[in-house]
């Protein structure tokens, strides 16, 4: 048997022919696999949204930084996002270029801002106080800000970004203050950026956002760069037919806002997007071996090993992804029925998927848990001293290559120092 309940993934002939049983069984679960395939087609969508030609797409690397997905999206010609040192570390490390990385800070330390100055990346502050400490720190150097349009979107309250009820930005009000500290730090204002927000699977809240952050860059004469930030959604509803958002008619729009923008403007600038989930989130299946059935109470629990330490989307933010189901043996499951699929985590929150409708699951059963790659390992963690996974890539020629070795227990121990008791 093996692909049991495997629709989504058949499709798009995702294991490109390889059984993620047989992938289960050779690297263990859990384990994040990704299709290169996919993950390349979704950075050429975005590279050919938009007509306009001075337009750049900057990988959003906070959904997914492991190294060998940084070199797959540089060699596709985009740029990166950086919310870190970490994360420009990891992307000089994937070979992006100092100037190909634009470093978004929140509320960040002077040391933390000067490894940003002394890396040589483009930086963007997103408070007053922010900038007066970048004046104070590199006096006469570019910077660009990070101003709040007013217009906020997202699929939970927690990462709607932009809007009344959020840390990021600078409220337009604040535009002469902003100018003032740039003049009295002989800063030169080379870019403004905005985010309003992560997944949105209409245009309009987007093209309202870039509408007025627009007005606010007419305020300021002499940019090289806009950046009108991510939050492209997917359909994380595969199986009922969620429509994906369109992102022909975006571009359009886009397009529309740019020309009439350049033409009153009057001067070259590049305008950016920086979409972290839409590339990296369907190039990623976690398979996760269920190692215990049971009813308890009114409910059929399916445990598995796929805990929140492996996934924390769904606890987090009640969120939705598929689930298929792989199976070895030729055993047949008597039709379907709604199961709770849950974690190894200690806590009762560590749900995957509430009173789901799959066909009847067996133990030893290998569950592919969909649209994993944003947000997954990148939010994963050691809770309950559980190690991290292994990552996988199938690349385009089919060949499976490990790109990140599941941790041991000796990880665990690495930076713990042992008292003299
Ligand atoms: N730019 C900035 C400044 C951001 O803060 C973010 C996401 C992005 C770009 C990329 O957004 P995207 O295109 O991926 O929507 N952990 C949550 C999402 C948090 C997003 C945080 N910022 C989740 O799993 O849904």
């Amino acid at each position: 048997m093996s692909k049991l309940y495997s629709r989504v993934t058949d499709e798009m002939n995702y294991f490109e022919g390889k059984d993620p049983v047989a992938l289960a069984k050779e690297y263990q679960t859990p384990l994040y696999v990704y299709n290169e395939r996919i993950l390349r087609q979704r950075c050429r969508d975005l590279k050919n949204m938009v007509k306009y030609p001075n337009f750049v797409v900057d990988y959003s690397a906070k959904a997914n930084c492991n190294l060998a997905f940084l070199q797959i999206v540089k060699s596709e010609g985009l740029e990166v996002d950086a919310m870190s040192p970490g994360e420009i570390y990891v992307e000089r490390q994937a070979g992006f270029a100092p100037e190909e990385i634009f470093y978004i800070g929140n509320n960040v330390s002077a040391e933390e801002m000067q490894y940003a100055i002394d890396a040589g990346v483009h930086i963007s502050v997103d408070s007053l106080s922010q900038l007066e400490q970048f004046g104070q720190l590199a006096p006469g150097h570019e910077v660009a800000v990070r101003f709040n349009p007013g217009v906020g979107a997202g699929h939970h309250e927690k990462v709607v970004t932009a809007g009344k009820k959020t840390k990021f930005g600078i409220e337009p009000k604040y535009i002469p203050q902003v100018k003032e500290l740039l003049k009295k730090y002989n800063l030169k204002l080379i870019g403004i950026n905005q985010h309003i927000g992560s997944l949105f699977m209409t245009g309009e809240a987007f093209t309202a956002s870039i509408g007025a952050l627009f007005e606010i860059a007419k305020q300021f004469p002499g940019l090289k760069f806009i950046d009108m930030g991510g939050g492209f959604g997917i359909p994380y509803r595969k199986e009922e037919g969620e429509a994906p958002l369109d992102i022909k008619e975006l571009g359009e729009a886009i397009d529309r806002a740019i020309s009439a923008f350049v033409k009153e403007y009057g001067e070259q600038v590049t305008f950016r997007i920086e979409p972290g989930r839409y590339i990296s989130a369907e190039c990623s299946v976690i398979l996760s071996r269920v190692h215990s059935v049971k009813q308890n109470h009114d409910k059929k629990y399916v445990g598995c090993d796929c805990g929140f330490n492996v996934l924390q989307r769904p606890i987090m933010y009640d969120s939705y992804h598929g689930i298929e189901v792989y199976r070895e043996s030729e055993q047949p499951s008597k039709g379907t029925e709604a199961v709770t699929v849950v974690g190894n985590i200690c806590e009762s929150g560590d749900i995957l998927a509430k009173d789901r409708v799959l066909p009847e699951i067996f133990k030893g059963d290998v569950l592919g848990i969909l649209d994993a790659g944003a947000y997954g390992f990148t939010m994963a963690s050691n809770y309950n001293n559980r190690l991290r996974p292994a990552e996988v890539l199938i690349r385009e020629n089919g060949e499976v290559v490990l790109i990140r070795e599941r941790e041991t227990l000796d990880d665990l121990m690495r930076h713990m120092i042992p008292l003299n008791v």
